[in-house]
């Protein structure tokens, strides 16, 4: 659905250059729900304003459902939607003739605009709202009426610029629901970007971390968060030897960093749930004593932060944290492809 190479767009703002997407090569399926994730300014909005043929780009190319996004404009615009970062709608029609407006204004008959308006009214969720003015809604409903917009001519593929925004957890939980149900019902390719972490985690098949313009990582969520962060054991232990012990013995285990420090003992490694009882189970059996464990699995955060030295969480700006201890790299990207095997 989507292909792009080396696309890149530069914006001149008094005589200095601008790099906002630098040379991205990307390529999402048919039906894949994909995430694009990067810190503010990352170049996400630039990115999706040149797929949906907003702005042209500096250098490169992108086909989108099968055309150039600049020799072919009309094309790619009649088999997308695009719902932008700002509300859409925002006017004192009620949400229901705003929806079928738009349905026209992509070239639809009254009839087939009125049924489909319809048709997403129910899907959204919009029953109760959709014959009010549309300014007299809440952020979340407006933000639901944004979406039916955007999928009323049943585009085979739907960009999404930070769908949800601004809106309550609640809200927010909501839409991704809506979001995901569309998916699955219309079959429908979307493309969304968003800098909620725990969004692109729980909807996106696919993840693609994007910083400074340009593609630092790009892969399911899973596999992005086991190759390039891991889980974390830590435990407490009867005494300062038995650590030191325990580090020991751990470390020996493949694909397991270990490293003590006084009575505690700090594991990384990629299978945590599993890999606990074991370890309790084999430090018991050497009499080795241990208080207190805990497990902490990994977040897109640690991901991003152990690819640039940054954190995604307050808008990629937070100083980085001391290097976790060192990994073995290589024992770690084995088991990884054990696991994914
Ligand atoms: N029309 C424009 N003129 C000048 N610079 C621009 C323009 N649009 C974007 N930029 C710059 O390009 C860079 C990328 O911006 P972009 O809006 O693509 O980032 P983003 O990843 O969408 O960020 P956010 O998460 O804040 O929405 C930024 O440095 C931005 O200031
Ligand atoms: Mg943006």
């Amino acid at each position: 659905m989507i292909r792009t190479q080396g696309l890149t767009r530069h914006f001149v703002v008094k005589k200095e250059t601008v790099e906002a997407v630098r040379g991205l090569d990307l390529a999402v399926q048919r039906g894949e729900l994909v995430a694009l994730l990067g810190p503010n300014g990352a170049g996400k909005s630039t990115t999706v304003r040149m797929l949906t043929t907003l702005i042209p780009p500096t250098a490169g190319s992108a086909h989108v459902a099968g055309f150039d996004v600049v020799r072919n404009q009309g094309e790619v615009r009649r088999r997308i939607g695009y719902i932008g970062q700002g509300n859409g709608a925002g006017h004192q029609q009620v949400g229901r003739d705003e929806l079928t407006s738009q349905g026209r204004a992509y070239g639809m008959g009254r009839k087939a605009a009125r049924a489909r308006a319809d048709e997403l009214i129910s899907a959204l969720d919009l029953a109760g709202v959709a014959d009010r003015k549309v300014a007299t809604l809440s952020g979340g409903q407006r933000r639901r009426l944004d979406i039916a917009m955007g999928l009323i001519h049943a585009p085979a593929l739907l960009f999404l610029d930070e769908p949800s925004t601004g809106l309550d957890p609640q809200n927010r939980a909501n839409l991704q629901d809506q979001i995901v149900k569309l998916r699955a019902e219309y079959g429908t390719t979307i493309v969304l970007t968003t800098h909620y972490l725990d969004e692109a985690d729980s909807m996106a098949e696919r993840v693609i971390v994007v910083d400074h313009g340009r593609v630092i990582a790009d892969d399911t969520p899973a596999r992005l968060k086991a190759e390039h962060a891991g889980d974390r054991i830590s435990l407490a232990c009867g005494s300062d030897d038995d650590a030191r012990r325990a580090s020991a013995r751990i470390g020996a285990f493949d694909g397991v960093d270990a490293e003590h420090g006084r009575d505690r003992v700090h594991v990384r490694a990629v299978n945590g749930p599993e890999l606990l009882p074991e370890l309790l189970r084999r430090l018991d059996a050497d009499g080795i004593r241990v208080i207190r464990a805990e497990l902490a699995r990994p977040t897109l955060d640690d991901v991003f932060l152990n690819l640039t030295g940054r954190s995604l969480r307050e808008g990629g700006a937070e100083p980085a944290e001391p290097e976790p201890p060192a990994t073995s790299t290589a024992a770690t990207t084995r088991q990884n492809q054990e696991i994914t095997a």
